[in-house]
């Protein structure tokens, strides 16, 4: 088993350098530049001058604005903010097109360029010609394969286990648990175990652990950034600037403190996880190895994709578990029946919880957690045989509303129903309509860790216990880049001493 090493418990620096405002992102391209016949995208009515399209947009929550403004204005639309225009794309036919991967790519804009000084040219901040990715990508995928995923499983169990002792407590306190907060807990201490070897203490802890908070720091910013006009910026940003200045110091040396450890304690190898993957393995045919800058940036994107969205995933399906007895007692007769009343699931014995991993689908569906992903045209191209586009070229894909679309799920898309993923509806969809991993050679190369993480853990937790709603909650969904239920608390009772 894995040796992990202790994190230090020290807070985000708060001594102050000069804030060091990047400049606006690299990858940004205002859409009149590459889209000839524009007027021709519908945009919202009121548009201010300089300012754009801004009336009743809220710079808290700039995905929900553009779900509104998607659902007025149909499947394509464009909006203007600070004299640039965006355009977004939502509807299931023009977005299937996107995902030609012959001729689209991922594009680096906006909020994903935001998060190049802190992520650099990792997997997920990388530009597509940027040869570390392709070397990254080559050294890093096979640390995502079964056998792998059969290597974490144990110490995804000993994570749970740490959370259902938790939960236990607050129940037999007859106190609500904070799922979102407590989900971070999980999905943070189960990536840095399993990848690093790195143990953060989460569950020992009352607050979040300084790293999460740096983390929500920088994401924060990133997104705020967005929705600040580039020429304001130094001045509107300079507090909040200084302090994704020390979030990102710090983030950085909790990072090199956890490959340090690795370095010190028993040198790499021998841990099979990410880490040594990171230190030791050399591309297979050229020999190439990864830097130790990009090992830092690599370890900072991994523990941040690799628990921010499903952690929101494990919340959203524990909201709508909480709400739907019916679901949750079709799922909990399936973990019952599968794995029994006792004992600790095989890592085989996980995938067969197929009606939890349908909840599971449909909460990304309704919450894809990363809600929104960019696409670039490789050449000059027409998108959907109507709106020419010039290589380089961008669309914003809203996610949440491509699961929403009417054509492909129903006049009722905003009903939570898991049976939409019945294999028989699945099949009968066409293909690209649920997308809560990106698309083609960019998507999530950790889908299958997440999936298997939050099935495991959704069948722990309705084995355990039954949960009970707060009847005053209505569903908030907060924005930072990634998607939270905001203030989602549950009661517990446990179901039988044995589960
Ligand atoms: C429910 C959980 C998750 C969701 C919804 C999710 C979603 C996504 C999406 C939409 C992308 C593509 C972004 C784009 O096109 O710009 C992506 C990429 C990525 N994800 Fe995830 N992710 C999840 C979990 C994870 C986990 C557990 C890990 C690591 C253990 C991870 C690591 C990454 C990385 C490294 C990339 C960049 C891949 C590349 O460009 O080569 N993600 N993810």
């Amino acid at each position: 088993m894995a040796q992990t090493t202790r994190s230090a418990a020290g807070q985000p620096a708060s001594a102050a350098p000069p804030p060091s405002l990047p400049p606006p992102p690299k990858g940004f391209r205002s859409a009149e530049l590459g889209w000839p016949e524009l007027h021709r995208i519908p945009h919202p009515p009121r548009r201010l001058p300089f300012l754009g399209d801004v009336l009743g947009a809220d710079a808290r929550t700039p995905l929900q604005d553009s779900m509104r403004m998607g659902q007025r204005l149909g499947p394509i639309f464009r909006r203007k903010a600070f004299g640039k225009e965006f355009v977004f794309v939502w509807g299931a036919g023009l977005v299937a097109d996107l995902a030609d991967e012959s001729r689209f790519a991922k594009h680096v804009g906006l909020g994903v360029a935001n998060l190049r000084p802190v992520a650099g040219d990792g997997l997920f901040t990388a530009y597509n010609h940027e040869p570390n990715w392709q070397l990254a990508h080559d050294i890093l995928a096979p640390g995502f394969s079964r056998e792998a995923m059969a290597g974490y499983h144990p110490l995804m169990l000993d994570v749970a286990r740490q959370l259902t002792a938790r939960w236990d407590e607050r129940e037999s306190a007859g106190r609500p648990v904070d799922v979102p907060g407590d989900m971070t807990k999980l999905t943070l201490e189960t990536i840095a175990r399993t990848g690093f070897g790195h143990d953060f203490g989460s569950f020992e802890r009352s607050a979040p652990h300084p790293f999460v908070r740096a983390m929500v720091g920088t994401l924060s910013f990133a997104q705020r950034r967005n929705v600040v006009p580039p020429l304001l910026a130094p001045l509107v940003l300079r507090g909040a600037g200084r302090r994704n200045d020390a979030d990102m110091a710090y983030l950085n040396r909790t990072v090199d403190a956890v490959v340090a450890a690795r370095r010190a304690a028993s040198g790499p190898g021998g841990h099979g996880d990410l880490l040594d993957r990171m230190l030791e393995v050399a591309h297979p045919e050229t020999g190439e190895r990864l830097s130790p800058e990009n090992i830092r940036r690599q370890v900072i994107t991994f523990l941040v994709a690799g628990h921010e969205t499903t952690s929101g995933a494990l919340s959203f399906a524990l909201h709508y578990l909480s709400r739907s007895p019916e679901v949750l007692a079709r799922a909990r007769a399936e973990v019952d029946e599968v794995w029994g009343a006792e004992g600790e699931p095989a890592y085989e014995q996980v995938a067969k919880l197929r009606y939890v991993r349908r909840v599971l689908d449909e909460s990304l569906r309704l919450w894809p957690t990363a809600p929104a992903f960019a696409r670039e045209a490789r050449e000059d191209t027409t998108l959907g045989g109507e709106h020419p586009m010039r290589r380089g070229a961008w669309a914003l894909v809203l996610a949440t509303m491509l699961h929403r679309d009417p054509a492909v799920w129903g006049e009722h898309p905003e009903e939570f129903d898991p049976d939409r993923f019945a294999p028989s509806a699945v099949r009968a969809r066409p293909a690209h309509v649920f997308k809560p991993f990106g698309t083609g050679a960019r998507a999530c190369i950790g889908r299958q860790f997440a999936l298997h993480e939050a099935t495991l853990v959704l069948g722990l937790l309705l084995r355990r216990y039954d949960l009970h709603a707060d009847p005053g909650y209505r569903l908030r969904v907060a924005e930072r880049l990634t998607l939270m239920p905001d203030g989602l608390t549950l009661r517990l009772t446990r179901r039988s001493p044995a589960a």
